[in-house]
């Protein structure tokens, strides 16, 4: 299968938005891990989501436990059905790598998101997640094991993946003064996904 976009991903879920939207997995596989951060979190508190695609289930999940909720995608398509979905939510179009919202937040998550950066363009993004996080907030995503890159056909695109070696993100996360809670590689209960749960401690 033809191999295609590897600088903007993003841009291919303009075509297959409303095929994601349909078959991503409904019921949130992911929710021990949110459930593991929100139950640490203030009274008060505050997520954005990098990647947020159509907004379920993950924004979701947060608007429902009364968190405030700011999402981004550099897909319109993906937005354009966020939008439908949470017409009350900040909702932004933007490129992760660009992202400059001079706020902080007491979650980031970018959830099978980040992976679609080339390698080149991931470890910028550890400072990225560091400007828009609070002391002690929680960092989640998802992410590759091996240096390399991978396509996967997903509603009639190859779409484009690609990882660092796991050392190299743990090293990356240390020297943005992460510390990490917990790593899962290949979690069976979520599709295989190898999952970075991490706390901001600036110093
Ligand atoms: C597999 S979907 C995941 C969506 C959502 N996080 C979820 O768990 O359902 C990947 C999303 O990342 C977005 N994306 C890819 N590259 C991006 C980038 N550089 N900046 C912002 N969003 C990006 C895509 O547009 C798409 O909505």
């Amino acid at each position: 299968m033809e191999k295609g976009e590897r600088k903007n991903v993003y841009q291919v879920y303009n075509k297959i938005g409303d095929w994601f939207a349909e078959n991503r997995y409904a019921d949130s596989v992911e929710r021990a891990y949110l459930d593991a951060i929100i139950e640490q979190l203030p009274p008060i508190a505050s997520m954005l989501d990098v990647g947020c695609g159509n907004g379920k289930p993950i924004l979701e999940y947060f608007i429902t436990h009364n968190i405030r909720a700011v999402g981004i995608d550099g897909s319109e398509k993906m937005i354009e059905l966020a939008r439908n979905n949470f017409p009350d939510t900040r909702l932004m179009l933007l490129d992760m790598r660009q992202m400059q919202l001079g706020e902080k937040f007491d979650v980031i998550i970018a959830w099978h998101s980040f992976f679609h950066l080339p390698a080149e363009d991931q470890p910028a993004m550890f400072e990225v997640f560091r400007d828009h996080l609070k002391p002690d907030g929680f960092l989640l995503f998802t992410s590759g094991t091996e240096r390399g890159e991978a396509w996967g056909m997903n509603g009639g695109e190859n779409l484009f993946h690609a990882s660092l070696a796991t050392e190299e993100y743990r090293l990356l996360l240390e020297s943005n003064h992460f510390v990490v809670l917990k790593h899962q590689v290949n979690d069976p209960d979520c599709g295989g996904a190898n999952v970075w749960m991490a706390k901001y401690k600036p110093q």
